[in-house]
């Protein structure tokens, strides 16, 4: 429990400087599982900038042993300084710079918290971001104290022959009784939450890139001995990136030595530390018999995403956990551009407006929603959200839209050359795009304070006589919790007018001398505005939102001839695809409410069309393709339900599909056949959009088995080479009630039972299979020797696959499902608070369930309410609950 009130919110307008400033930081760590030592140096001194002269000195710690306080060399006595579950607080410091020197002992190995030092797997290792430097020693642990570290790590030689931590190693040498020391030293000042330190027994791969100006960096990625032949993917993506950011920012690597540690015990993906990356083994490690595309994909991403935070993170930082967008948001979007130059940027664009929406069009909408930059928190853990992540993302890309690729780049050379090396608001950053561009941005800053999903409602009507077609175009924010009243916010609709022949139409204002040929971006900064073209003779189809230029939702009264329309044809390939994502959800959530009401769900004859034109001629980009003969899944479309009544949404989704599996079943055979063989494993875009389409065939024919379908599959499952074919065969298996099944479930086991990484899938296959008996299933999975409740990748691939990928199941009229997942954030709401917390998330949508659901999750709401400990669970819970949860 924290000091005073136990859950005290921190304020963003309670921010003050800090009141003393550390140059450098000197740590010596003893290192043992049981009981490490640290002995820590502070050099430290009164901030000229803090508010007031001469405050106390307090310094932050958790669940630390204190040893050895000494100021200036002299030991401090009892009662010169206070010390409680939080905080060490000495009220009298000089007015001049002094010493301050800390010794500490901490408990890796009892540390289930995944939070400061902690083992996994026979290492030591480190996470600090936000505030896990507290746990290591008592330190000034906020982003804005920036100091110079010296690390010394000392070991038995043995057991953790490899020493790392940030920067350079400089000096290392014997110990008494087998042990023994490496010194580093990091150059560049940084905040505690990008120290970093691993211990252990490691191999390390090596490579090597010369930079623009011509400088070596020895890139070294450690994994234990057996992972040693699945480091190659991860080095060449680290070269991609960081020639990339080269090319595209001018910005190079500054440290001669890039480290990256693969760690099987992890809370988050990746982290960042200044030269030394600690990643989850699941987005670092790959082969091409035991990794799919889609983590080939994701550890471009997330590879690069660490290392973009090198400028974008690291040598400036925030000032405060508010201004997490600041890094984050900027981060993804730039990791965003780089996954998009190296591949399809329209294939690109779908996966992120995807993800954008199955997450943060959600969060936005229910009691959790919160601004890009939230202004309170209680626990700052649960804000690393879909909202900050990737709406702060689409932020940033309207700001780099609006600007162009070069204002926004002087946009951006302006912020790093100004502060370079401090601790920054987002309101430094666009002050400097501001100035950069001679732009005023002031209206556009909303985006970062105000919360919820901006509708837009757009409106068309055509005068053939006159040869105009006017848009009538209204934007409407919802209320969100502590935000009722919502002002416009800029908003850029990028738009083109489809015609007959599927070409582009011109596109002339009203008042306009000249037509524009393509897209144009109409600036929307009112309620309500409206914009008049003309010129036309024929009546045009309007593509609105073109490349998702917004993150909004829009509502436009569409045909279904008009969608079909742009589905084949328009310009723009994002919205071609949207198009038919548009088509798909109108007629399946018709479908749903017939259901509702007594009905029978069928596959809609738009649908039907729709998929027999994709199979006879589908585009020629096959990841396309494939994405466009997807069906919008079934969280996605709860959103637009007014009351989700989960049951309704899956009947109608199933008949759509095994509709389509069963009346274009010559077209899928014909699809997987041609697309199938791609040859010997290659991650490159053309055979990664084969593999989908030729996947996406065999999921629709295991949809509706036949004997054919069933043979193809589990000869796939047997003789695929590489994962992706083996595992799309699995989950096929898996979704489906046929006597392979099992078998082939237990092959997959027997194979790679040693593999935690391929185990991983193998529980999250079955956990997300939408066959009844989901509880059972998952309850029996978290009874197998291959879970464990203290991993969290485990926790995810069972639980969060369960909660977050089987709506069937886990919303269960019984609510057994909700049940379970209770028992579980309970399970681990002593032990990780974290992980515990993000799995209350599916939760706090209980509101807009119908009402047997609905009063179902509440009473897990409440149950975690009573018996949750941690500030995590209970912030969560509290939010969910809204106003009723305040006691
Ligand atoms: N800085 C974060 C890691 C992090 C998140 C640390 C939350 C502590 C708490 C890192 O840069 C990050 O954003 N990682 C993502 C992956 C990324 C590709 C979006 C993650 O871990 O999920
Ligand atoms: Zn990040």
């Amino acid at each position: 429990m924290r000091e005073g009130s136990p859950h005290a919110p921190v304020r963003l307008t309670d921010y003050q400087p800090p009141a003393y400033l550390l140059d450098t930081v000197d740590l010596h760590f003893q290192l043992d599982p049981g009981r490490t030592r640290v002995r820590s140096q502070l050099a430290l001194r009164p901030n000229p900038a803090a508010e007031e002269a001469g405050a106390p000195l307090v310094l932050h710690g958790r669940e630390l042993e204190l040893l050895r306080l000494e100021l200036d060399g002299e030991a401090l006595t009892r009662a010169t300084y206070s010390v409680d579950a939080e905080r060490l607080i000495i009220p009298e410091v000089p007015d001049r710079p002094f010493t301050l020197t800390v010794e500490t002992a901490t408990r890796p190995e009892a540390n289930t918290a995944l939070e400061g030092l902690y083992t996994s797997g026979g290492k030591l290792c480190t996470q600090c971001e936000p505030e896990g430097f507290r746990r290591i020693t008592y330190f000034p642990d906020r982003p804005d104290v920036l100091a110079c570290y010296t690390v010394t790590l000392e070991a038995e030689r043995e057991e953790y022959p490899v020493l790392l931590a940030n920067g350079n190693r400089v000096a290392a040498g014997e110990g008494e009784e087998g042990r023994h020391w490496v010194r580093w030293e990091d150059p560049f000042p940084k905040p505690s939450y990008l120290f970093a330190l691993v211990a252990g027994d490691l191999t390390c791969c090596t490579d090597r890139f010369t930079t623009a100006s011509g400088r070596e960096v020895d890139l070294h990625l450690y994994t234990e001995a057996h992972n040693a032949d699945r480091a190659d993917h991860a080095l060449t993506s680290l070269k991609q990136a960081m020639r990339w950011d080269e090319e595209t920012y001018g910005r190079e690597y500054d440290l001669d030595l890039y480290q990256i540690v693969a760690v099987d015990d992890f809370n988050m993906g990746a982290m960042e530390n200044k030269g030394l990356n600690l990643f989850n083994s699941q987005f670092v490690l790959a082969r091409p018999d035991t990794a799919t595309d889609a983590d080939y994909a994701n550890i471009q991403a997330v590879v690069g995403h660490e290392y973009f935070h090198n400028w974008t993170g690291n040598r400036i930082t925030c000032r405060d956990w508010f201004q997490l967008s600041l890094k984050e948001g900027l981060t993804v979007f730039r990791e965003q551009q780089f996954s998009a130059a190296m591949g399809s940027e329209a294939v690109a664009r779908i996966d992120s407006v995807d993800r954008l929406r199955g997450a943060q069009f959600p969060e936005d909408a229910g009691p959790t929603a919160h601004p890009v930059r939230p202004s309170e928190y209680v626990e700052i853990n649960n804000f690393y959200t879909p909202t900050v992540y990737e709406k702060g993302a689409e932020v940033v890309r309207m700001l780099h839209n609006a600007l162009g690729p070069e204002g926004f780049r002087a946009g951006c050379d302006r912020y790093f050359e100004r502060f370079d090396g401090r601790a920054v608001t987002v309101e430094d950053f666009i002050t400097a795009l501001e100035e950069a561009n001679d732009r005023d941005l002031r209206q556009f800053r909303r985006w970062y304070t105000q919360a919820g999903t901006p509708q837009l409602e757009v409106r068309s009507s055509f005068d053939a006589e006159a040869g105009t077609f006017d848009l009538c175009v209204r934007q409407h924010t919802p209320a969100t919790p502590d935000q009722p009243h919502k002002e416009p916010v800029p908003i850029p609709l990028a738009m083109g007018l489809v015609g007959a022949d599927g070409a582009d139409l011109p596109l002339q204002l009203e008042g306009e001398s000249e037509a524009v040929h393509g897209t144009r971006v109409l600036l929307l900064h009112y309620e309500e505005e409206r914009f008049r073209f003309t010129g036309l003779t024929e009546e045009p189809i309007p593509s609105l939102l073109r490349g998702f230029s917004a993150p909004v939702e829009v509502d436009y009264p569409y045909r279904d001839a008009e969608l079909a329309h742009l589905a084949g044809h328009d310009g723009d390939l994002f919205n071609r695809w949207e198009a038919g994502q548009r088509l798909a959800r109108t007629h399946l959530l018709a479908q749903a409410e017939a259901v509702g009401s007594g009905g029978e769900a069928v596959l809609p004859d738009p649908l039907r069309a729709a998929f027999t034109r994709l199979l006879e001629a589908p585009p020629a980009d096959a990841a396309l393709a494939a994405r466009a003969l997807m069906l919008p899944d079934e969280g996605q479309l709860a959103e637009y339900m007014e009351t989700i009544d989960p049951d309704a949404l899956h009947a109608a989704r199933e008949a759509a599909r095994t509709g389509l599996a069963r009346e274009l079943r010559d077209g899928w055979w014909a699809l997987r056949d041609r697309f199938r063989d791609t040859g010997p494993y290659r991650f490159e875009p053309e055979a990664v959009g084969q593999r989908a389409l030729a996947n996406t065939a065999l999921a629709y024919l295991m949809a509706e088995p036949d004997e054919a379908a069933r043979a193809a599959c589990m000869e796939q499952f047997r003789q695929a080479d590489n994962m992706t074919d083996q595992l799309a065969a699995l989950r096929a298996l898996a979704a489906a009630d046929v006597p392979e099944r099992p078998e082939a479930l237990d092959a997959f086991y027997e194979r790679w039972q040693d593999d935690p990484l391929v185990v991983d899938k193998w529980l999250a296959i079955q956990a997300a299979s939408p066959l009844p008996g989901g509880v059972e299933r998952v309850q029996a999975l978290m009874d197998h020797p291959a879970f464990s409740l203290t991993n969290p990748n485990k926790v995810r691939a069972v639980i969060g696959a369960f909660a977050m990928r089987n709506p069937a199941q886990f919303h269960r009229p019984d609510g057994a499902g909700y049940r379970l997942l209770a028992d579980v954030v309970l399970e681990l709401d002593g032990r990780n608070p974290q992980i515990a917390a993000r799995l209350v998330k599916p939760l706090t949508r209980w509101r807009r369930f119908v009402p047997e659901r609905e009063a179902a999750m509440h009473a897990e709401l409440e149950r975690l309410r009573e018996r949750a400990g941690s500030p995590d669970v209970g912030e969560m819970v509290d939010r969910a609950l809204g106003d009723e949860g305040e006691a």
